[in-house]
């Protein structure tokens, strides 16, 4: 591990597009080590023992509370919009952007129910589409296909009834207000990024379908929220495709193979301040087994995730937390108490613990340097072309967790649903000395870095963002298979 050392790389200025500015930096010096995150009342073990409720953090709506939008709300994460959003000086021109995103609120995993579960949950007002169809233009003899689309269903007959969850849901599936809320972020993006800044292209230009890309994981929660979005943003009915990667070398979600990083990620597991968070959990572990029926050495027991993802979802949709004959509630405290370590956790798996740095770079890699590619290919001026102007990923809080890692976020917590992530990319203009510049807004706003060369991510030279992704990853990905362990 490189405890306390520098690492710097110097890497050759890359203004090489078109549009290269002649006093752009010759070459950039980029500190690649780890920076540790600030000390705050959510990575506090004694804080998280000790306060009570969750302060400043909302789990029980999407709505942000009065007044407070931009404020943590798990359910429904800030994200850009126009009211909130700072137009860049004139001097800037926006030439790119790329946007990740966690879906929006869903209902638990089918593997984060409890052993007891109290009532059903149903998706009967909702269809999950699913059909296959060969184009006109590749067969101009085919036949159409009807729209099928899923409806959750059990035998009563079925001996084998599911573990925990019982309902007509798939679990996980974006719930209703989880696809409203879909919606919306989408208009809101478009709000911002066309009505305010002309950036986006109208939507009577048939030439958008050019202009933009999305991209989703193989876990259907992300096309449901991609389709939703692209309605907010585009107001189109007519089908839009949804790239996806073979699911075993995903480097969205992300999914190839990595053993160096999960050799990493797994170490936290085992270190002495993991070990001690659980033994503060045991008292807390024991009320909540007492109603959800979880036994002794569970893996519900190994972290809160199990806890957190079951209990979030009923709160996010105002579920009554789960009661058991005999037994009581799982009350409000409780659940409090369960988000608190829940954002302790993950500080400590993707911040606090060095070595996650390196296994984050290692195993969002592969992303990291497609972002860099697309940002190298604007600068060429592809946007120029009538090319690409916008990406955006649908993803998972796995995915934003290892984003934030990458960048080294200065307070770490949990990503709720639709927590976001918008790179974007600015040309100066010649007649103000020329070159590009990136900002980085998360939840809406800039974003800040322990790391000392990256900081506020305010309109640096782009030239230091990718020295920095370049340093980590490669540029093409070259350092990924060896710091995966697997070249
Ligand atoms: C952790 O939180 C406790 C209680 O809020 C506080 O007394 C202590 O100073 C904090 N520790 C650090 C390192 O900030
Ligand atoms: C949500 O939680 C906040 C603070 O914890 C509370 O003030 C508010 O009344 C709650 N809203 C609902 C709908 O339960
Ligand atoms: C085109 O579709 C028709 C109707 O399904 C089918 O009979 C034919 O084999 C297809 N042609 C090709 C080249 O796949
Ligand atoms: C969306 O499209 C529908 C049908 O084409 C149209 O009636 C509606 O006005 C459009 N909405 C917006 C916001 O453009
Ligand atoms: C990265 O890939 C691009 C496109 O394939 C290529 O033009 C470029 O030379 C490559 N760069 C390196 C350092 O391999």
């Amino acid at each position: 591990m490189r405890h306390g050392g520098r690492l710097l790389v110097a890497v050759a200025g890359v203004g090489a597009g078109v549009h290269a500015s002649p006093i752009s930096s010759p070459s950039q010096e980029v500190d690649l080590s780890w920076h540790a995150p600030a000390q705050t009342q959510l990575n506090n073990l004694t804080a998280v023992l000790t306060t009570e409720g969750v302060p400043g953090f909302f789990y029980n709506s999407s709505d942000a509370p009065d007044g407070k939008y931009g404020a943590y709300t798990f359910c429904n994460m800030p994200h850009v919009r126009r009211a909130e959003y700072v137009v860049a000086p004139s001097e800037y021109e926006l030439v790119f952007v790329e946007v990740l995103h966690r879906h929006h609120k869903r209902t638990p995993y089918a593997s984060t129910s409890f052993p007891i579960e109290p009532y059903t949950w149903d998706c009967d007002g909702q269809q999950l589409f699913f059909y296959g169809q060969t184009l006109a233009s590749a067969n101009s003899t085919a036949h159409p296909a009807t729209p099928a689309y899923w409806k959750g269903y059990t035998s009563s007959l079925n001996p084998f009834h599911p573990y925990g969850w019982r309902g007509t849901c798939q679990f996980p599936q974006i719930t209703s207000p989880g696809l409203a809320d879909s919606w919306q972020h989408g208009a809101d993006l478009y709000e911002v990024y066309h009505s305010l800044l002309n950036f986006l292209p109208p939507r009577d230009d048939p030439h958008w379908r050019n202009r933009v890309v999305y991209r989703v994981t193989a876990n259907p929660i992300t096309s449901q929220v991609a389709g939703m979005v692209i309605n907010g943003m585009w107001n189109t009915t007519d089908a839009v495709p949804l790239l996806i990667e073979t699911a075993a070398i995903d480097s969205l979600e992300p999914h190839y193979p990595c053993p160096a990083a999960t050799k990493l990620f797994d170490a936290v597991r085992t270190s002495d301040a993991w070990k001690e968070h659980l033994r503060a959990a045991e008292p807390l572990f024991a009320k909540l087994d007492m109603v959800s029926g979880v036994p002794r050495g569970s893996s519900y027991h190994d972290t809160f995730d199990g806890y957190f993802d079951n209990l979030q979802a009923r709160m996010c949709h105002q579920l009554p937390l789960p009661c058991r004959e005999g037994k009581g509630c799982i009350t409000q405290e409780m659940a409090d108490a369960v988000c608190r370590f829940g954002n302790w956790e993950y500080s400590r798996i993707y911040r606090d613990d060095q070595g996650t740095f390196e296994a984050s770079a290692a195993s969002f890699g592969v992303w990291i340097a497609d972002l860099a590619g697309h940002l190298r290919r604007a600068m060429n001026g592809e946007g120029n072309e009538g090319g690409m102007l916008w990406v955006h990923n649908v993803a998972h809080d796995g995915t934003v967790s290892r984003l934030l890692s990458v960048l080294q976020i200065d307070e770490m917590f949990w990503p709720g649903m639709g927590s976001e992530v918008v790179f974007e990319l600015f040309r100066m203009k010649e007649e103000s000395g020329g070159g590009y510049f990136v900002r980085v807004l998360f939840g809406g706003r800039v974003f800040k870095s322990s790391n000392p060369n990256l900081g506020v991510i305010d309109l640096i030279p782009v030239e230091r963002l990718l020295a920095y992704f370049d340093g980590l990853v490669g540029q093409n990905a070259t350092l990924v298979a060896s710091k995966c362990g697997v070249s």
